[in-house]
């Protein structure tokens, strides 16, 4: 009689080691490739895959619901490029202007906006071509800008930009390190990764795509930081914003919105 082989289906031993290795094996990659990535709140916005590329991080916060949800909007489609700081030589204030009447019920006759919607006027022209995109596509929320957005045509948006652009900021005053500044805007949080807010907005440094605060109302920046901060609205190119915000406390929102709103300078109509 020939003797069992080790390495037979019927020896018991090494059935059982076939079976358990297999078990583990599928175990460990539900476990490592779709339960721990769908802990993290992007789960249902991105899917499987994206949870599968990133399946190498542990969640940091398990039990973070903020910002989860199928309607909440994903990020951006929206590639910036230097071209779109630059007002394009196709494009036509004066046909800005036109289409422009449709906005100053909110924004103000002259883009300087009299409620809580943002000031318009002297905007870097590739944030509100972002913008309007993104309200476009939904990947920022607002029912009055996404329905209002998704009449404009490329051309529409590309002219409205041009416009707003051309209107005077003068009636902000831009931010220098020649005055009191609060700590976050002058020199950031580099403990928390913080950047200054001044190397972005601009008044000494503009990062394509970062919109001028200065002048805007209070209201619309404690809304749009703390929409920011919660993950609700998340259409920053790369997290930029929110990996700015994320750790701020609701007084420092506090204190640097304060500043920011404060600077419509006294020629200013509001
Ligand atoms: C009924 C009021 C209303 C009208 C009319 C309106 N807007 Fe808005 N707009 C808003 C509000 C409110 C926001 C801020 C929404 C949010 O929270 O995202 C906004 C945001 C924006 C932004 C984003 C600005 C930023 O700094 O991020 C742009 C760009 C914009 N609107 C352009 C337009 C244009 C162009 C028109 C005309 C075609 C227009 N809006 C008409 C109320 C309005
Ligand atoms: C690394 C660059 C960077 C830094 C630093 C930064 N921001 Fe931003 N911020 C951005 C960009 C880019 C956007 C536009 C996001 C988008 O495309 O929707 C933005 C958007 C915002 C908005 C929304 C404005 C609007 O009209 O849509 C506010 C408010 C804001 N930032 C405030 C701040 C404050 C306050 C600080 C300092 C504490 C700060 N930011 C620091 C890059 C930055």
């Amino acid at each position: 009689m020939r003797e069992e082989g080790m390495y037979s289906w019927r020896n018991p031993w090494f059935r059982w080691s076939v079976v358990s290795l297999v078990t583990f094996t599928v175990v460990s990659v539900l476990v490592g490739f779709v339960w721990l990535p769908s802990v993290h709140r992007d789960f249902t916005a991105q899917g499987l895959w994206a949870s599968i590329c990133r399946a190498a991080g542990v969640p940091s916060t398990w039990s973070d619901s903020g910002g989860t949800g199928k309607d909440v909007p994903q990020a951006t489609n929206v590639v910036l490029e230097r071209s779109m700081a630059r007002i394009a030589g196709s494009a036509s204030v004066g046909r800005g202007g036109t289409l422009a009447l449709n906005c100053t019920m909110c924004h103000g006759a002259q883009g300087m906006s009299a409620s809580s919607a943002p000031n318009l006027a002297g905007q870097y022209p590739e944030v509100v071509i972002k913008q309007l995109h993104d309200y476009q596509a939904a990947k920022r929320a607002s029912s009055i800008m996404e329905a209002l957005a998704a009449r404009l045509s490329d051309r529409d948006i590309e002219d409205l930009a041009a416009y707003y652009a051309y209107l005077p900021k003068a009636r902000t005053a831009p931010t220098t390190y020649d005055e009191r500044l609060p700590a976050l805007v002058r020199v950031g949080a580099p403990l928390r990764n913080i950047a200054p807010c001044i190397s972005c907005h601009g008044g000494v440094d503009q990062k394509l795509g970062a919109p001028w605060l200065e002048g805007m109302p209070k209201d619309y920046l404690v809304g749009q930081l703390q929409a920011l901060r919660s993950g609700k609205r998340r259409n920053d190119s790369e997290a930029q914003m929110r990996n700015v915000v994320r750790s701020m406390t609701d007084a420092e929102i506090e204190e640097v919105t304060t500043f920011y709103a404060g600077k419509a300078s006294a020629g200013g109509e509001r």
